[in-house]
């Protein structure tokens, strides 16, 4: 009779796992269509199981329909069911492999984790459940695609409390973080033919959004006065994304006279620019940074996120849209997965009218400073005067210049098997060959005892003593 293997030990019944191997064979057709099943007797004896464990399995199989049974006639495998086996498809590939479990590094420089070990989970978890017990009935429908209206209250206070900008709640539409805004703006905003002008270098993943939705990028470079907006002026595009306040990954602040060129252009050729505010709550240095929005609230699409003021799981975000943008980007998030789930957003709300948010701020920035303190101190102290560090002074990275340093491939590969997580500019670049000296580290995450180790675990490698 048929090789099955039931297990006894095991959470699914005998008859279930009986089914699930006869309808496997039956659609691999190594039970043909039209074949005499044999008895429920004659089963069960074979395989030392019980009538009534085959009985189960067989009515399994007659109430999905593989197999039909008549009075008096032996029970038959329905005609037809043959299902080739399913083949890998070879574009499976081409896509990068993406394992479960992060690598354990020895030194871990990566980029966009916050330090989560201060975030007052209690406190959140008192907010969780309170707003669970006060939602109302209607709350828990399908209350729009908008957001939680509290919460878009809430989040027009603290950008003005915390950015001094002012944006009106009806504007405000919560998002999924940031990823998802870029991703349904990039669908309203993608002109036929047209590229999406973004800064080079430029974050990955969001560059992989605007190209995975059929867009083509122009890269437009950057230097310590942000991206060079003059560059701008010979091209026609969908739009242009820009991190303003903290460019991602060198960390320059964009000028102000680069600012008024790009929202002269927007206007101009009419073309919107999408803002990417995603960590200027952390400045360490001078005065919080104003953010292009405030200069011109038609052509500029604001987009903020709590992935790192809270912890980037919670997957909130938002973005400011003016009204002729509303009903699109209704539709389009309808369209796509509907709306937030309401308990965190009316957590956070209440976060927010507390002031929690502002009081947790504070504490966590000043652990990143002594974090941003110890870094670049142990930076100077391994590498001295041959180094120098750039946009530091906001944010949770910093990027190391070598001058005559070169990290490549080989580079990384190195680091790789040094067990040392380390990210080169060249990674995020679009044209190569510009940034080969510079290094970006990430240490949000760090903590203050491991940074000085980690850096000189870098320098060793750096300099081939490791
Ligand atoms: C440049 C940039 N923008 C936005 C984000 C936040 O993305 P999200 O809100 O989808 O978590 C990050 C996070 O690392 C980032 O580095």
């Amino acid at each position: 009779m048929w090789q099955i293997i039931l297990k006894r030990e095991n959470e699914i019944s005998l008859s279930r796992q009986l089914f699930y191997a006869m309808k496997d064979m039956i659609l691999e057709g190594q039970i043909r269509s039209g074949e005499a099943l044999p008895s429920s007797r004659g089963l069960a004896k074979d395989m030392s199981i019980s009538r009534s464990t085959v009985n189960e399995a067989y009515d399994m199989l007659e109430t999905e329909g593989y197999i039909v049974t008549h009075q008096g006639a032996p029970t038959r495998v329905k005609e037809g069911l043959y299902l080739e086996k399913h083949q890998k498809h070879h574009e499976e590939a081409l896509f990068p492999v993406i394992t479960l479990a992060d690598k354990p590094y020895k030194v871990d420089f990566k980029t966009g984790q916050p330090d989560v070990s201060l975030f007052p989970r209690y406190v959140w978890n008192q907010m969780m459940y309170k707003s669970f017990e006060q939602l109302s009935d209607k709350d828990l429908g399908y209350f729009g695609t908008a957001g939680y209206e509290s919460l878009r209250v809430e989040i027009s206070h603290w950008l003005f409390r915390k950015r001094g900008l002012s944006a009106k709640p009806q504007d405000i539409f919560i998002t999924s973080g940031t990823t998802q805004a870029l991703s349904i703006l990039v669908t309203m905003l993608s002109k036929a033919g047209l590229p999406f002008a973004v800064e080079d270098p430029c974050h990955r993943g969001l560059l992989e959004v605007i190209e995975n939705s059929g867009n083509s990028i122009l890269g437009i470079s950057v230097d310590q006065e942000g991206m060079k907006t003059a560059l701008l002026e010979a091209h026609d595009f969908s739009a242009v994304y820009v991190t303003p306040s903290h460019q991602f990954p060198l960390g320059s602040i964009l000028t102000a006279e680069r600012r008024i060129e790009l929202i002269r252009l927007a206007r101009q050729k009419k073309f919107y620019i999408i803002e990417d505010d995603y960590d200027s709550e952390f400045r360490y240095v001078g005065a919080s940074v104003t953010p292009l929005y405030s200069m011109d609230k038609e052509q500029v699409l604001y987009t903020g996120s709590f992935s790192k003021t809270l912890y980037p799981a919670l997957r909130i975000g938002f973005v400011i849209l003016p009204p002729k943008l509303h009903s699109e980007w209704m539709y389009l998030r309808k369209h796509l997965d509907v709306q937030n789930p309401i308990v965190e957003q009316a957590a956070l709300a209440e976060f927010l009218n507390q002031r929690k948010l502002d009081k947790y701020i504070q504490q966590i920035s000043r652990m990143y400073e002594k974090k941003r303190k110890a870094l670049t101190t142990s930076i100077y102290e391994c590498f001295g005067e041959q180094c120098s560090i750039l946009g530091d002074e906001t944010g949770l990275h910093l990027v190391l210049k070598i001058p005559g340093a070169h990290f490549d491939e080989f580079f990384i590969e190195k680091c790789q098997n040094a067990g040392i997580r380390v990210f080169p500019i060249e990674h995020y670049c679009i044209s190569k060959g510009n940034h080969m000296d510079q290094l970006m580290l990430g240490y949000g995450h760090l903590k203050v005892e491991e940074i000085q180790k980690s850096v000189s675990r870098l320098y060793n490698l750096i300099m081939d003593t490791e």
